[in-house]
């Protein structure tokens, strides 16, 4: 019995809308929050909830227990947690005025993102039935709430509702990094759900070319009177005057960084920046996290499968290992910045709504259950030639996570960016295959530490 099977017995079967799937219908876009029904939010609703769920479908419940990635909880944290949010936020909210259950509420209430995994503390964690109980209780209050809902007018930010479509998208937000932990569990633990689909691994990318960009100027910050959900840090705005750049054509591949990696690159430690240096040497890293079989015929761990190596799909790796094949590239390769990808960006194609979330361009909002080759989209090239300005994986930035201009926190998650501004956190952004509703927006940010694991790439750049 996997987990899924369990939690649809917890929650009952209900016939939610249908989640989202690789090969069949796309999830949908985050809601417009201008005039919103409350049918509308309670199809988003479902289709979260059901996304969360296929992902843990492929995910033995002996499984759930176990800690994949040192720095992070384990599974079962994440099973309660995005629960344990709604109920949080609504109640912070003013909207509901009683939790679930006092003690998991708390337990699962926050992750973690210590800098060592000697800094996570050690917790006693409920059974998977347990949290899975808990996960069917909430499911039944938030859907009956929605259910009740009269929405009159927009929800904007100073809106109570504002909690919910927050909720909403923070489960979205898990979907994807919930898949990076599960990704890091044994095979013989996790068994690729029905319905998803790993893109072709055949072929070899392009050779490694490089594209002029002239001075562009450009604005980053989502619009105050925008029509669909943001995070705080997305919005304020910054103007910024780009100088000429050149940039790599796609997101650097498995081919190009093997070049990296057979050239004795993990071994050099002048490739290396101190802390990479340090972080390569304490865990030993020879290659890629999902890299397997030998270094020099590696072999590649997708979500839940182990596969021939996909030459042509991006890269992953942490900013550590991009920043030292960016050294190694040599000629002052260094990796792009925030406001170059804003560049790069400018007349990038975007779907019906001004966005990327839905445009088919882009490997973003499931399109595959993995990367995909590095030029195979090519109604999302950019006028200028790059491909994969947006999805595929996310792209490492070669700047510190910063607010922009006017940043101001969220009242009902003060602590969802700033505690996150400092020199330890690099910027990302793009999107990934993985990202969907919101995180998949041309005006999502992301952040992480350098040492950590996302389906995250980079692209290279050059001063001219
Ligand atoms: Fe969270």
């Amino acid at each position: 019995m996997t987990a899924l099977t369990r939690a649809t017995k917890s929650t009952g079967g209900r016939g939610l809308a249908p989640h989202g799937s690789a090969s069949a219908q796309p999830p949908h876009p985050p809601p417009q929050l201008q005039s919103p029904t409350s049918a509308e939010l309670l199809a988003y609703f479902g289709e979260t909830w059901h996304l969360y769920d296929w992902l843990f479908s492929g995910v033995a419940p002996e499984a759930i227990a176990m800690q994949p990635d040192p720095l992070r909880h384990p599974l079962v944290f994440y099973v309660g947690h995005t629960a344990a949010f709604y109920v949080n936020k609504l109640r912070l909210a003013g909207l509901w005025q009683d939790g679930v259950d006092a003690h998991l509420d708390q337990l699962f209430a926050r992750g973690v993102d210590p800098a060592t995994a000697n800094d996570l503390q050690t917790l006693a964690w409920p059974t998977l039935a347990e949290a899975l109980r808990y996960r069917g209780t909430v499911f039944d209050r938030v859907r009956l709430f929605i259910e009740g809902l009269d929405v009159c007018g927009a929800i904007t930010p100073s809106d109570p509702l504002w909690s919910l479509a927050m909720s909403l998208e923070h489960d979205r937000i898990h979907f994807e990094t919930s898949s990076v932990l599960i990704r890091q569990l044994p095979l013989d633990v996790v068994t690729r759900p029905p319905g998803w689909v790993y893109a072709d691994t055949a072929g070899e990318p392009p050779p490694l070319a490089w594209i002029a960009v002239p001075p562009r100027s450009v604005e980053l910050g989502r619009p105050a009177s925008g029509a669909t959900f943001g995070w705080d840090n997305e919005y304020g705005q910054l103007a910024a005057d780009v100088s000429a750049f050149v940039a790599t054509q796609n997101l650097i591949s498995n081919r190009d960084y093997f070049g990296f990696v057979s050239d004795e690159g993990y071994a050099r430690r002048d490739l290396w920046s101190e802390a990479g240096w340090r972080w390569r040497s304490r865990q030993a890293v020879e290659r890629p996290r999902f890299w397997t079989g030998s270094v020099s015929n590696p072999r590649y761990r997708a979500m839940f499968d182990e596969l021939e190596m996909p030459w042509s799909w991006p890269v992953e790796v942490c900013a550590h290992e991009a920043e030292a094949f960016c050294r190694w590239l040599g000629g002052g390769a260094r990796l792009l910045r925030e406001v170059e990808h804003a560049a790069l960006a400018l007349d990038a194609p975007r779907d019906s709504t001004g966005d990327s979330i839905a445009h088919p361009g882009y490997n973003l909002n499931l399109r595959y259950g993995s990367p995909c080759p590095v030029a195979s989209l090519p109604s999302g090239r950019t006028p200028l030639g790059f491909n994969d300005v947006f999805g595929n994986v996310w792209q490492w930035f070669g700047d510190d996570f910063q607010p922009l201009p006017g940043f101001v926190p969220h009242p009902y998650y003060p602590e969802f960016s700033q505690p996150y501004f400092d020199r330890d956190h690099a910027a990302l952004g793009g999107g990934a295959w993985a990202s969907t509703g919101a995180s998949a927006s041309r005006l999502y940010r992301l952040w992480f530490r350098r040492h950590f694991f996302q389906h995250a790439g980079f692209r290279v750049a050059r001063d001219v």
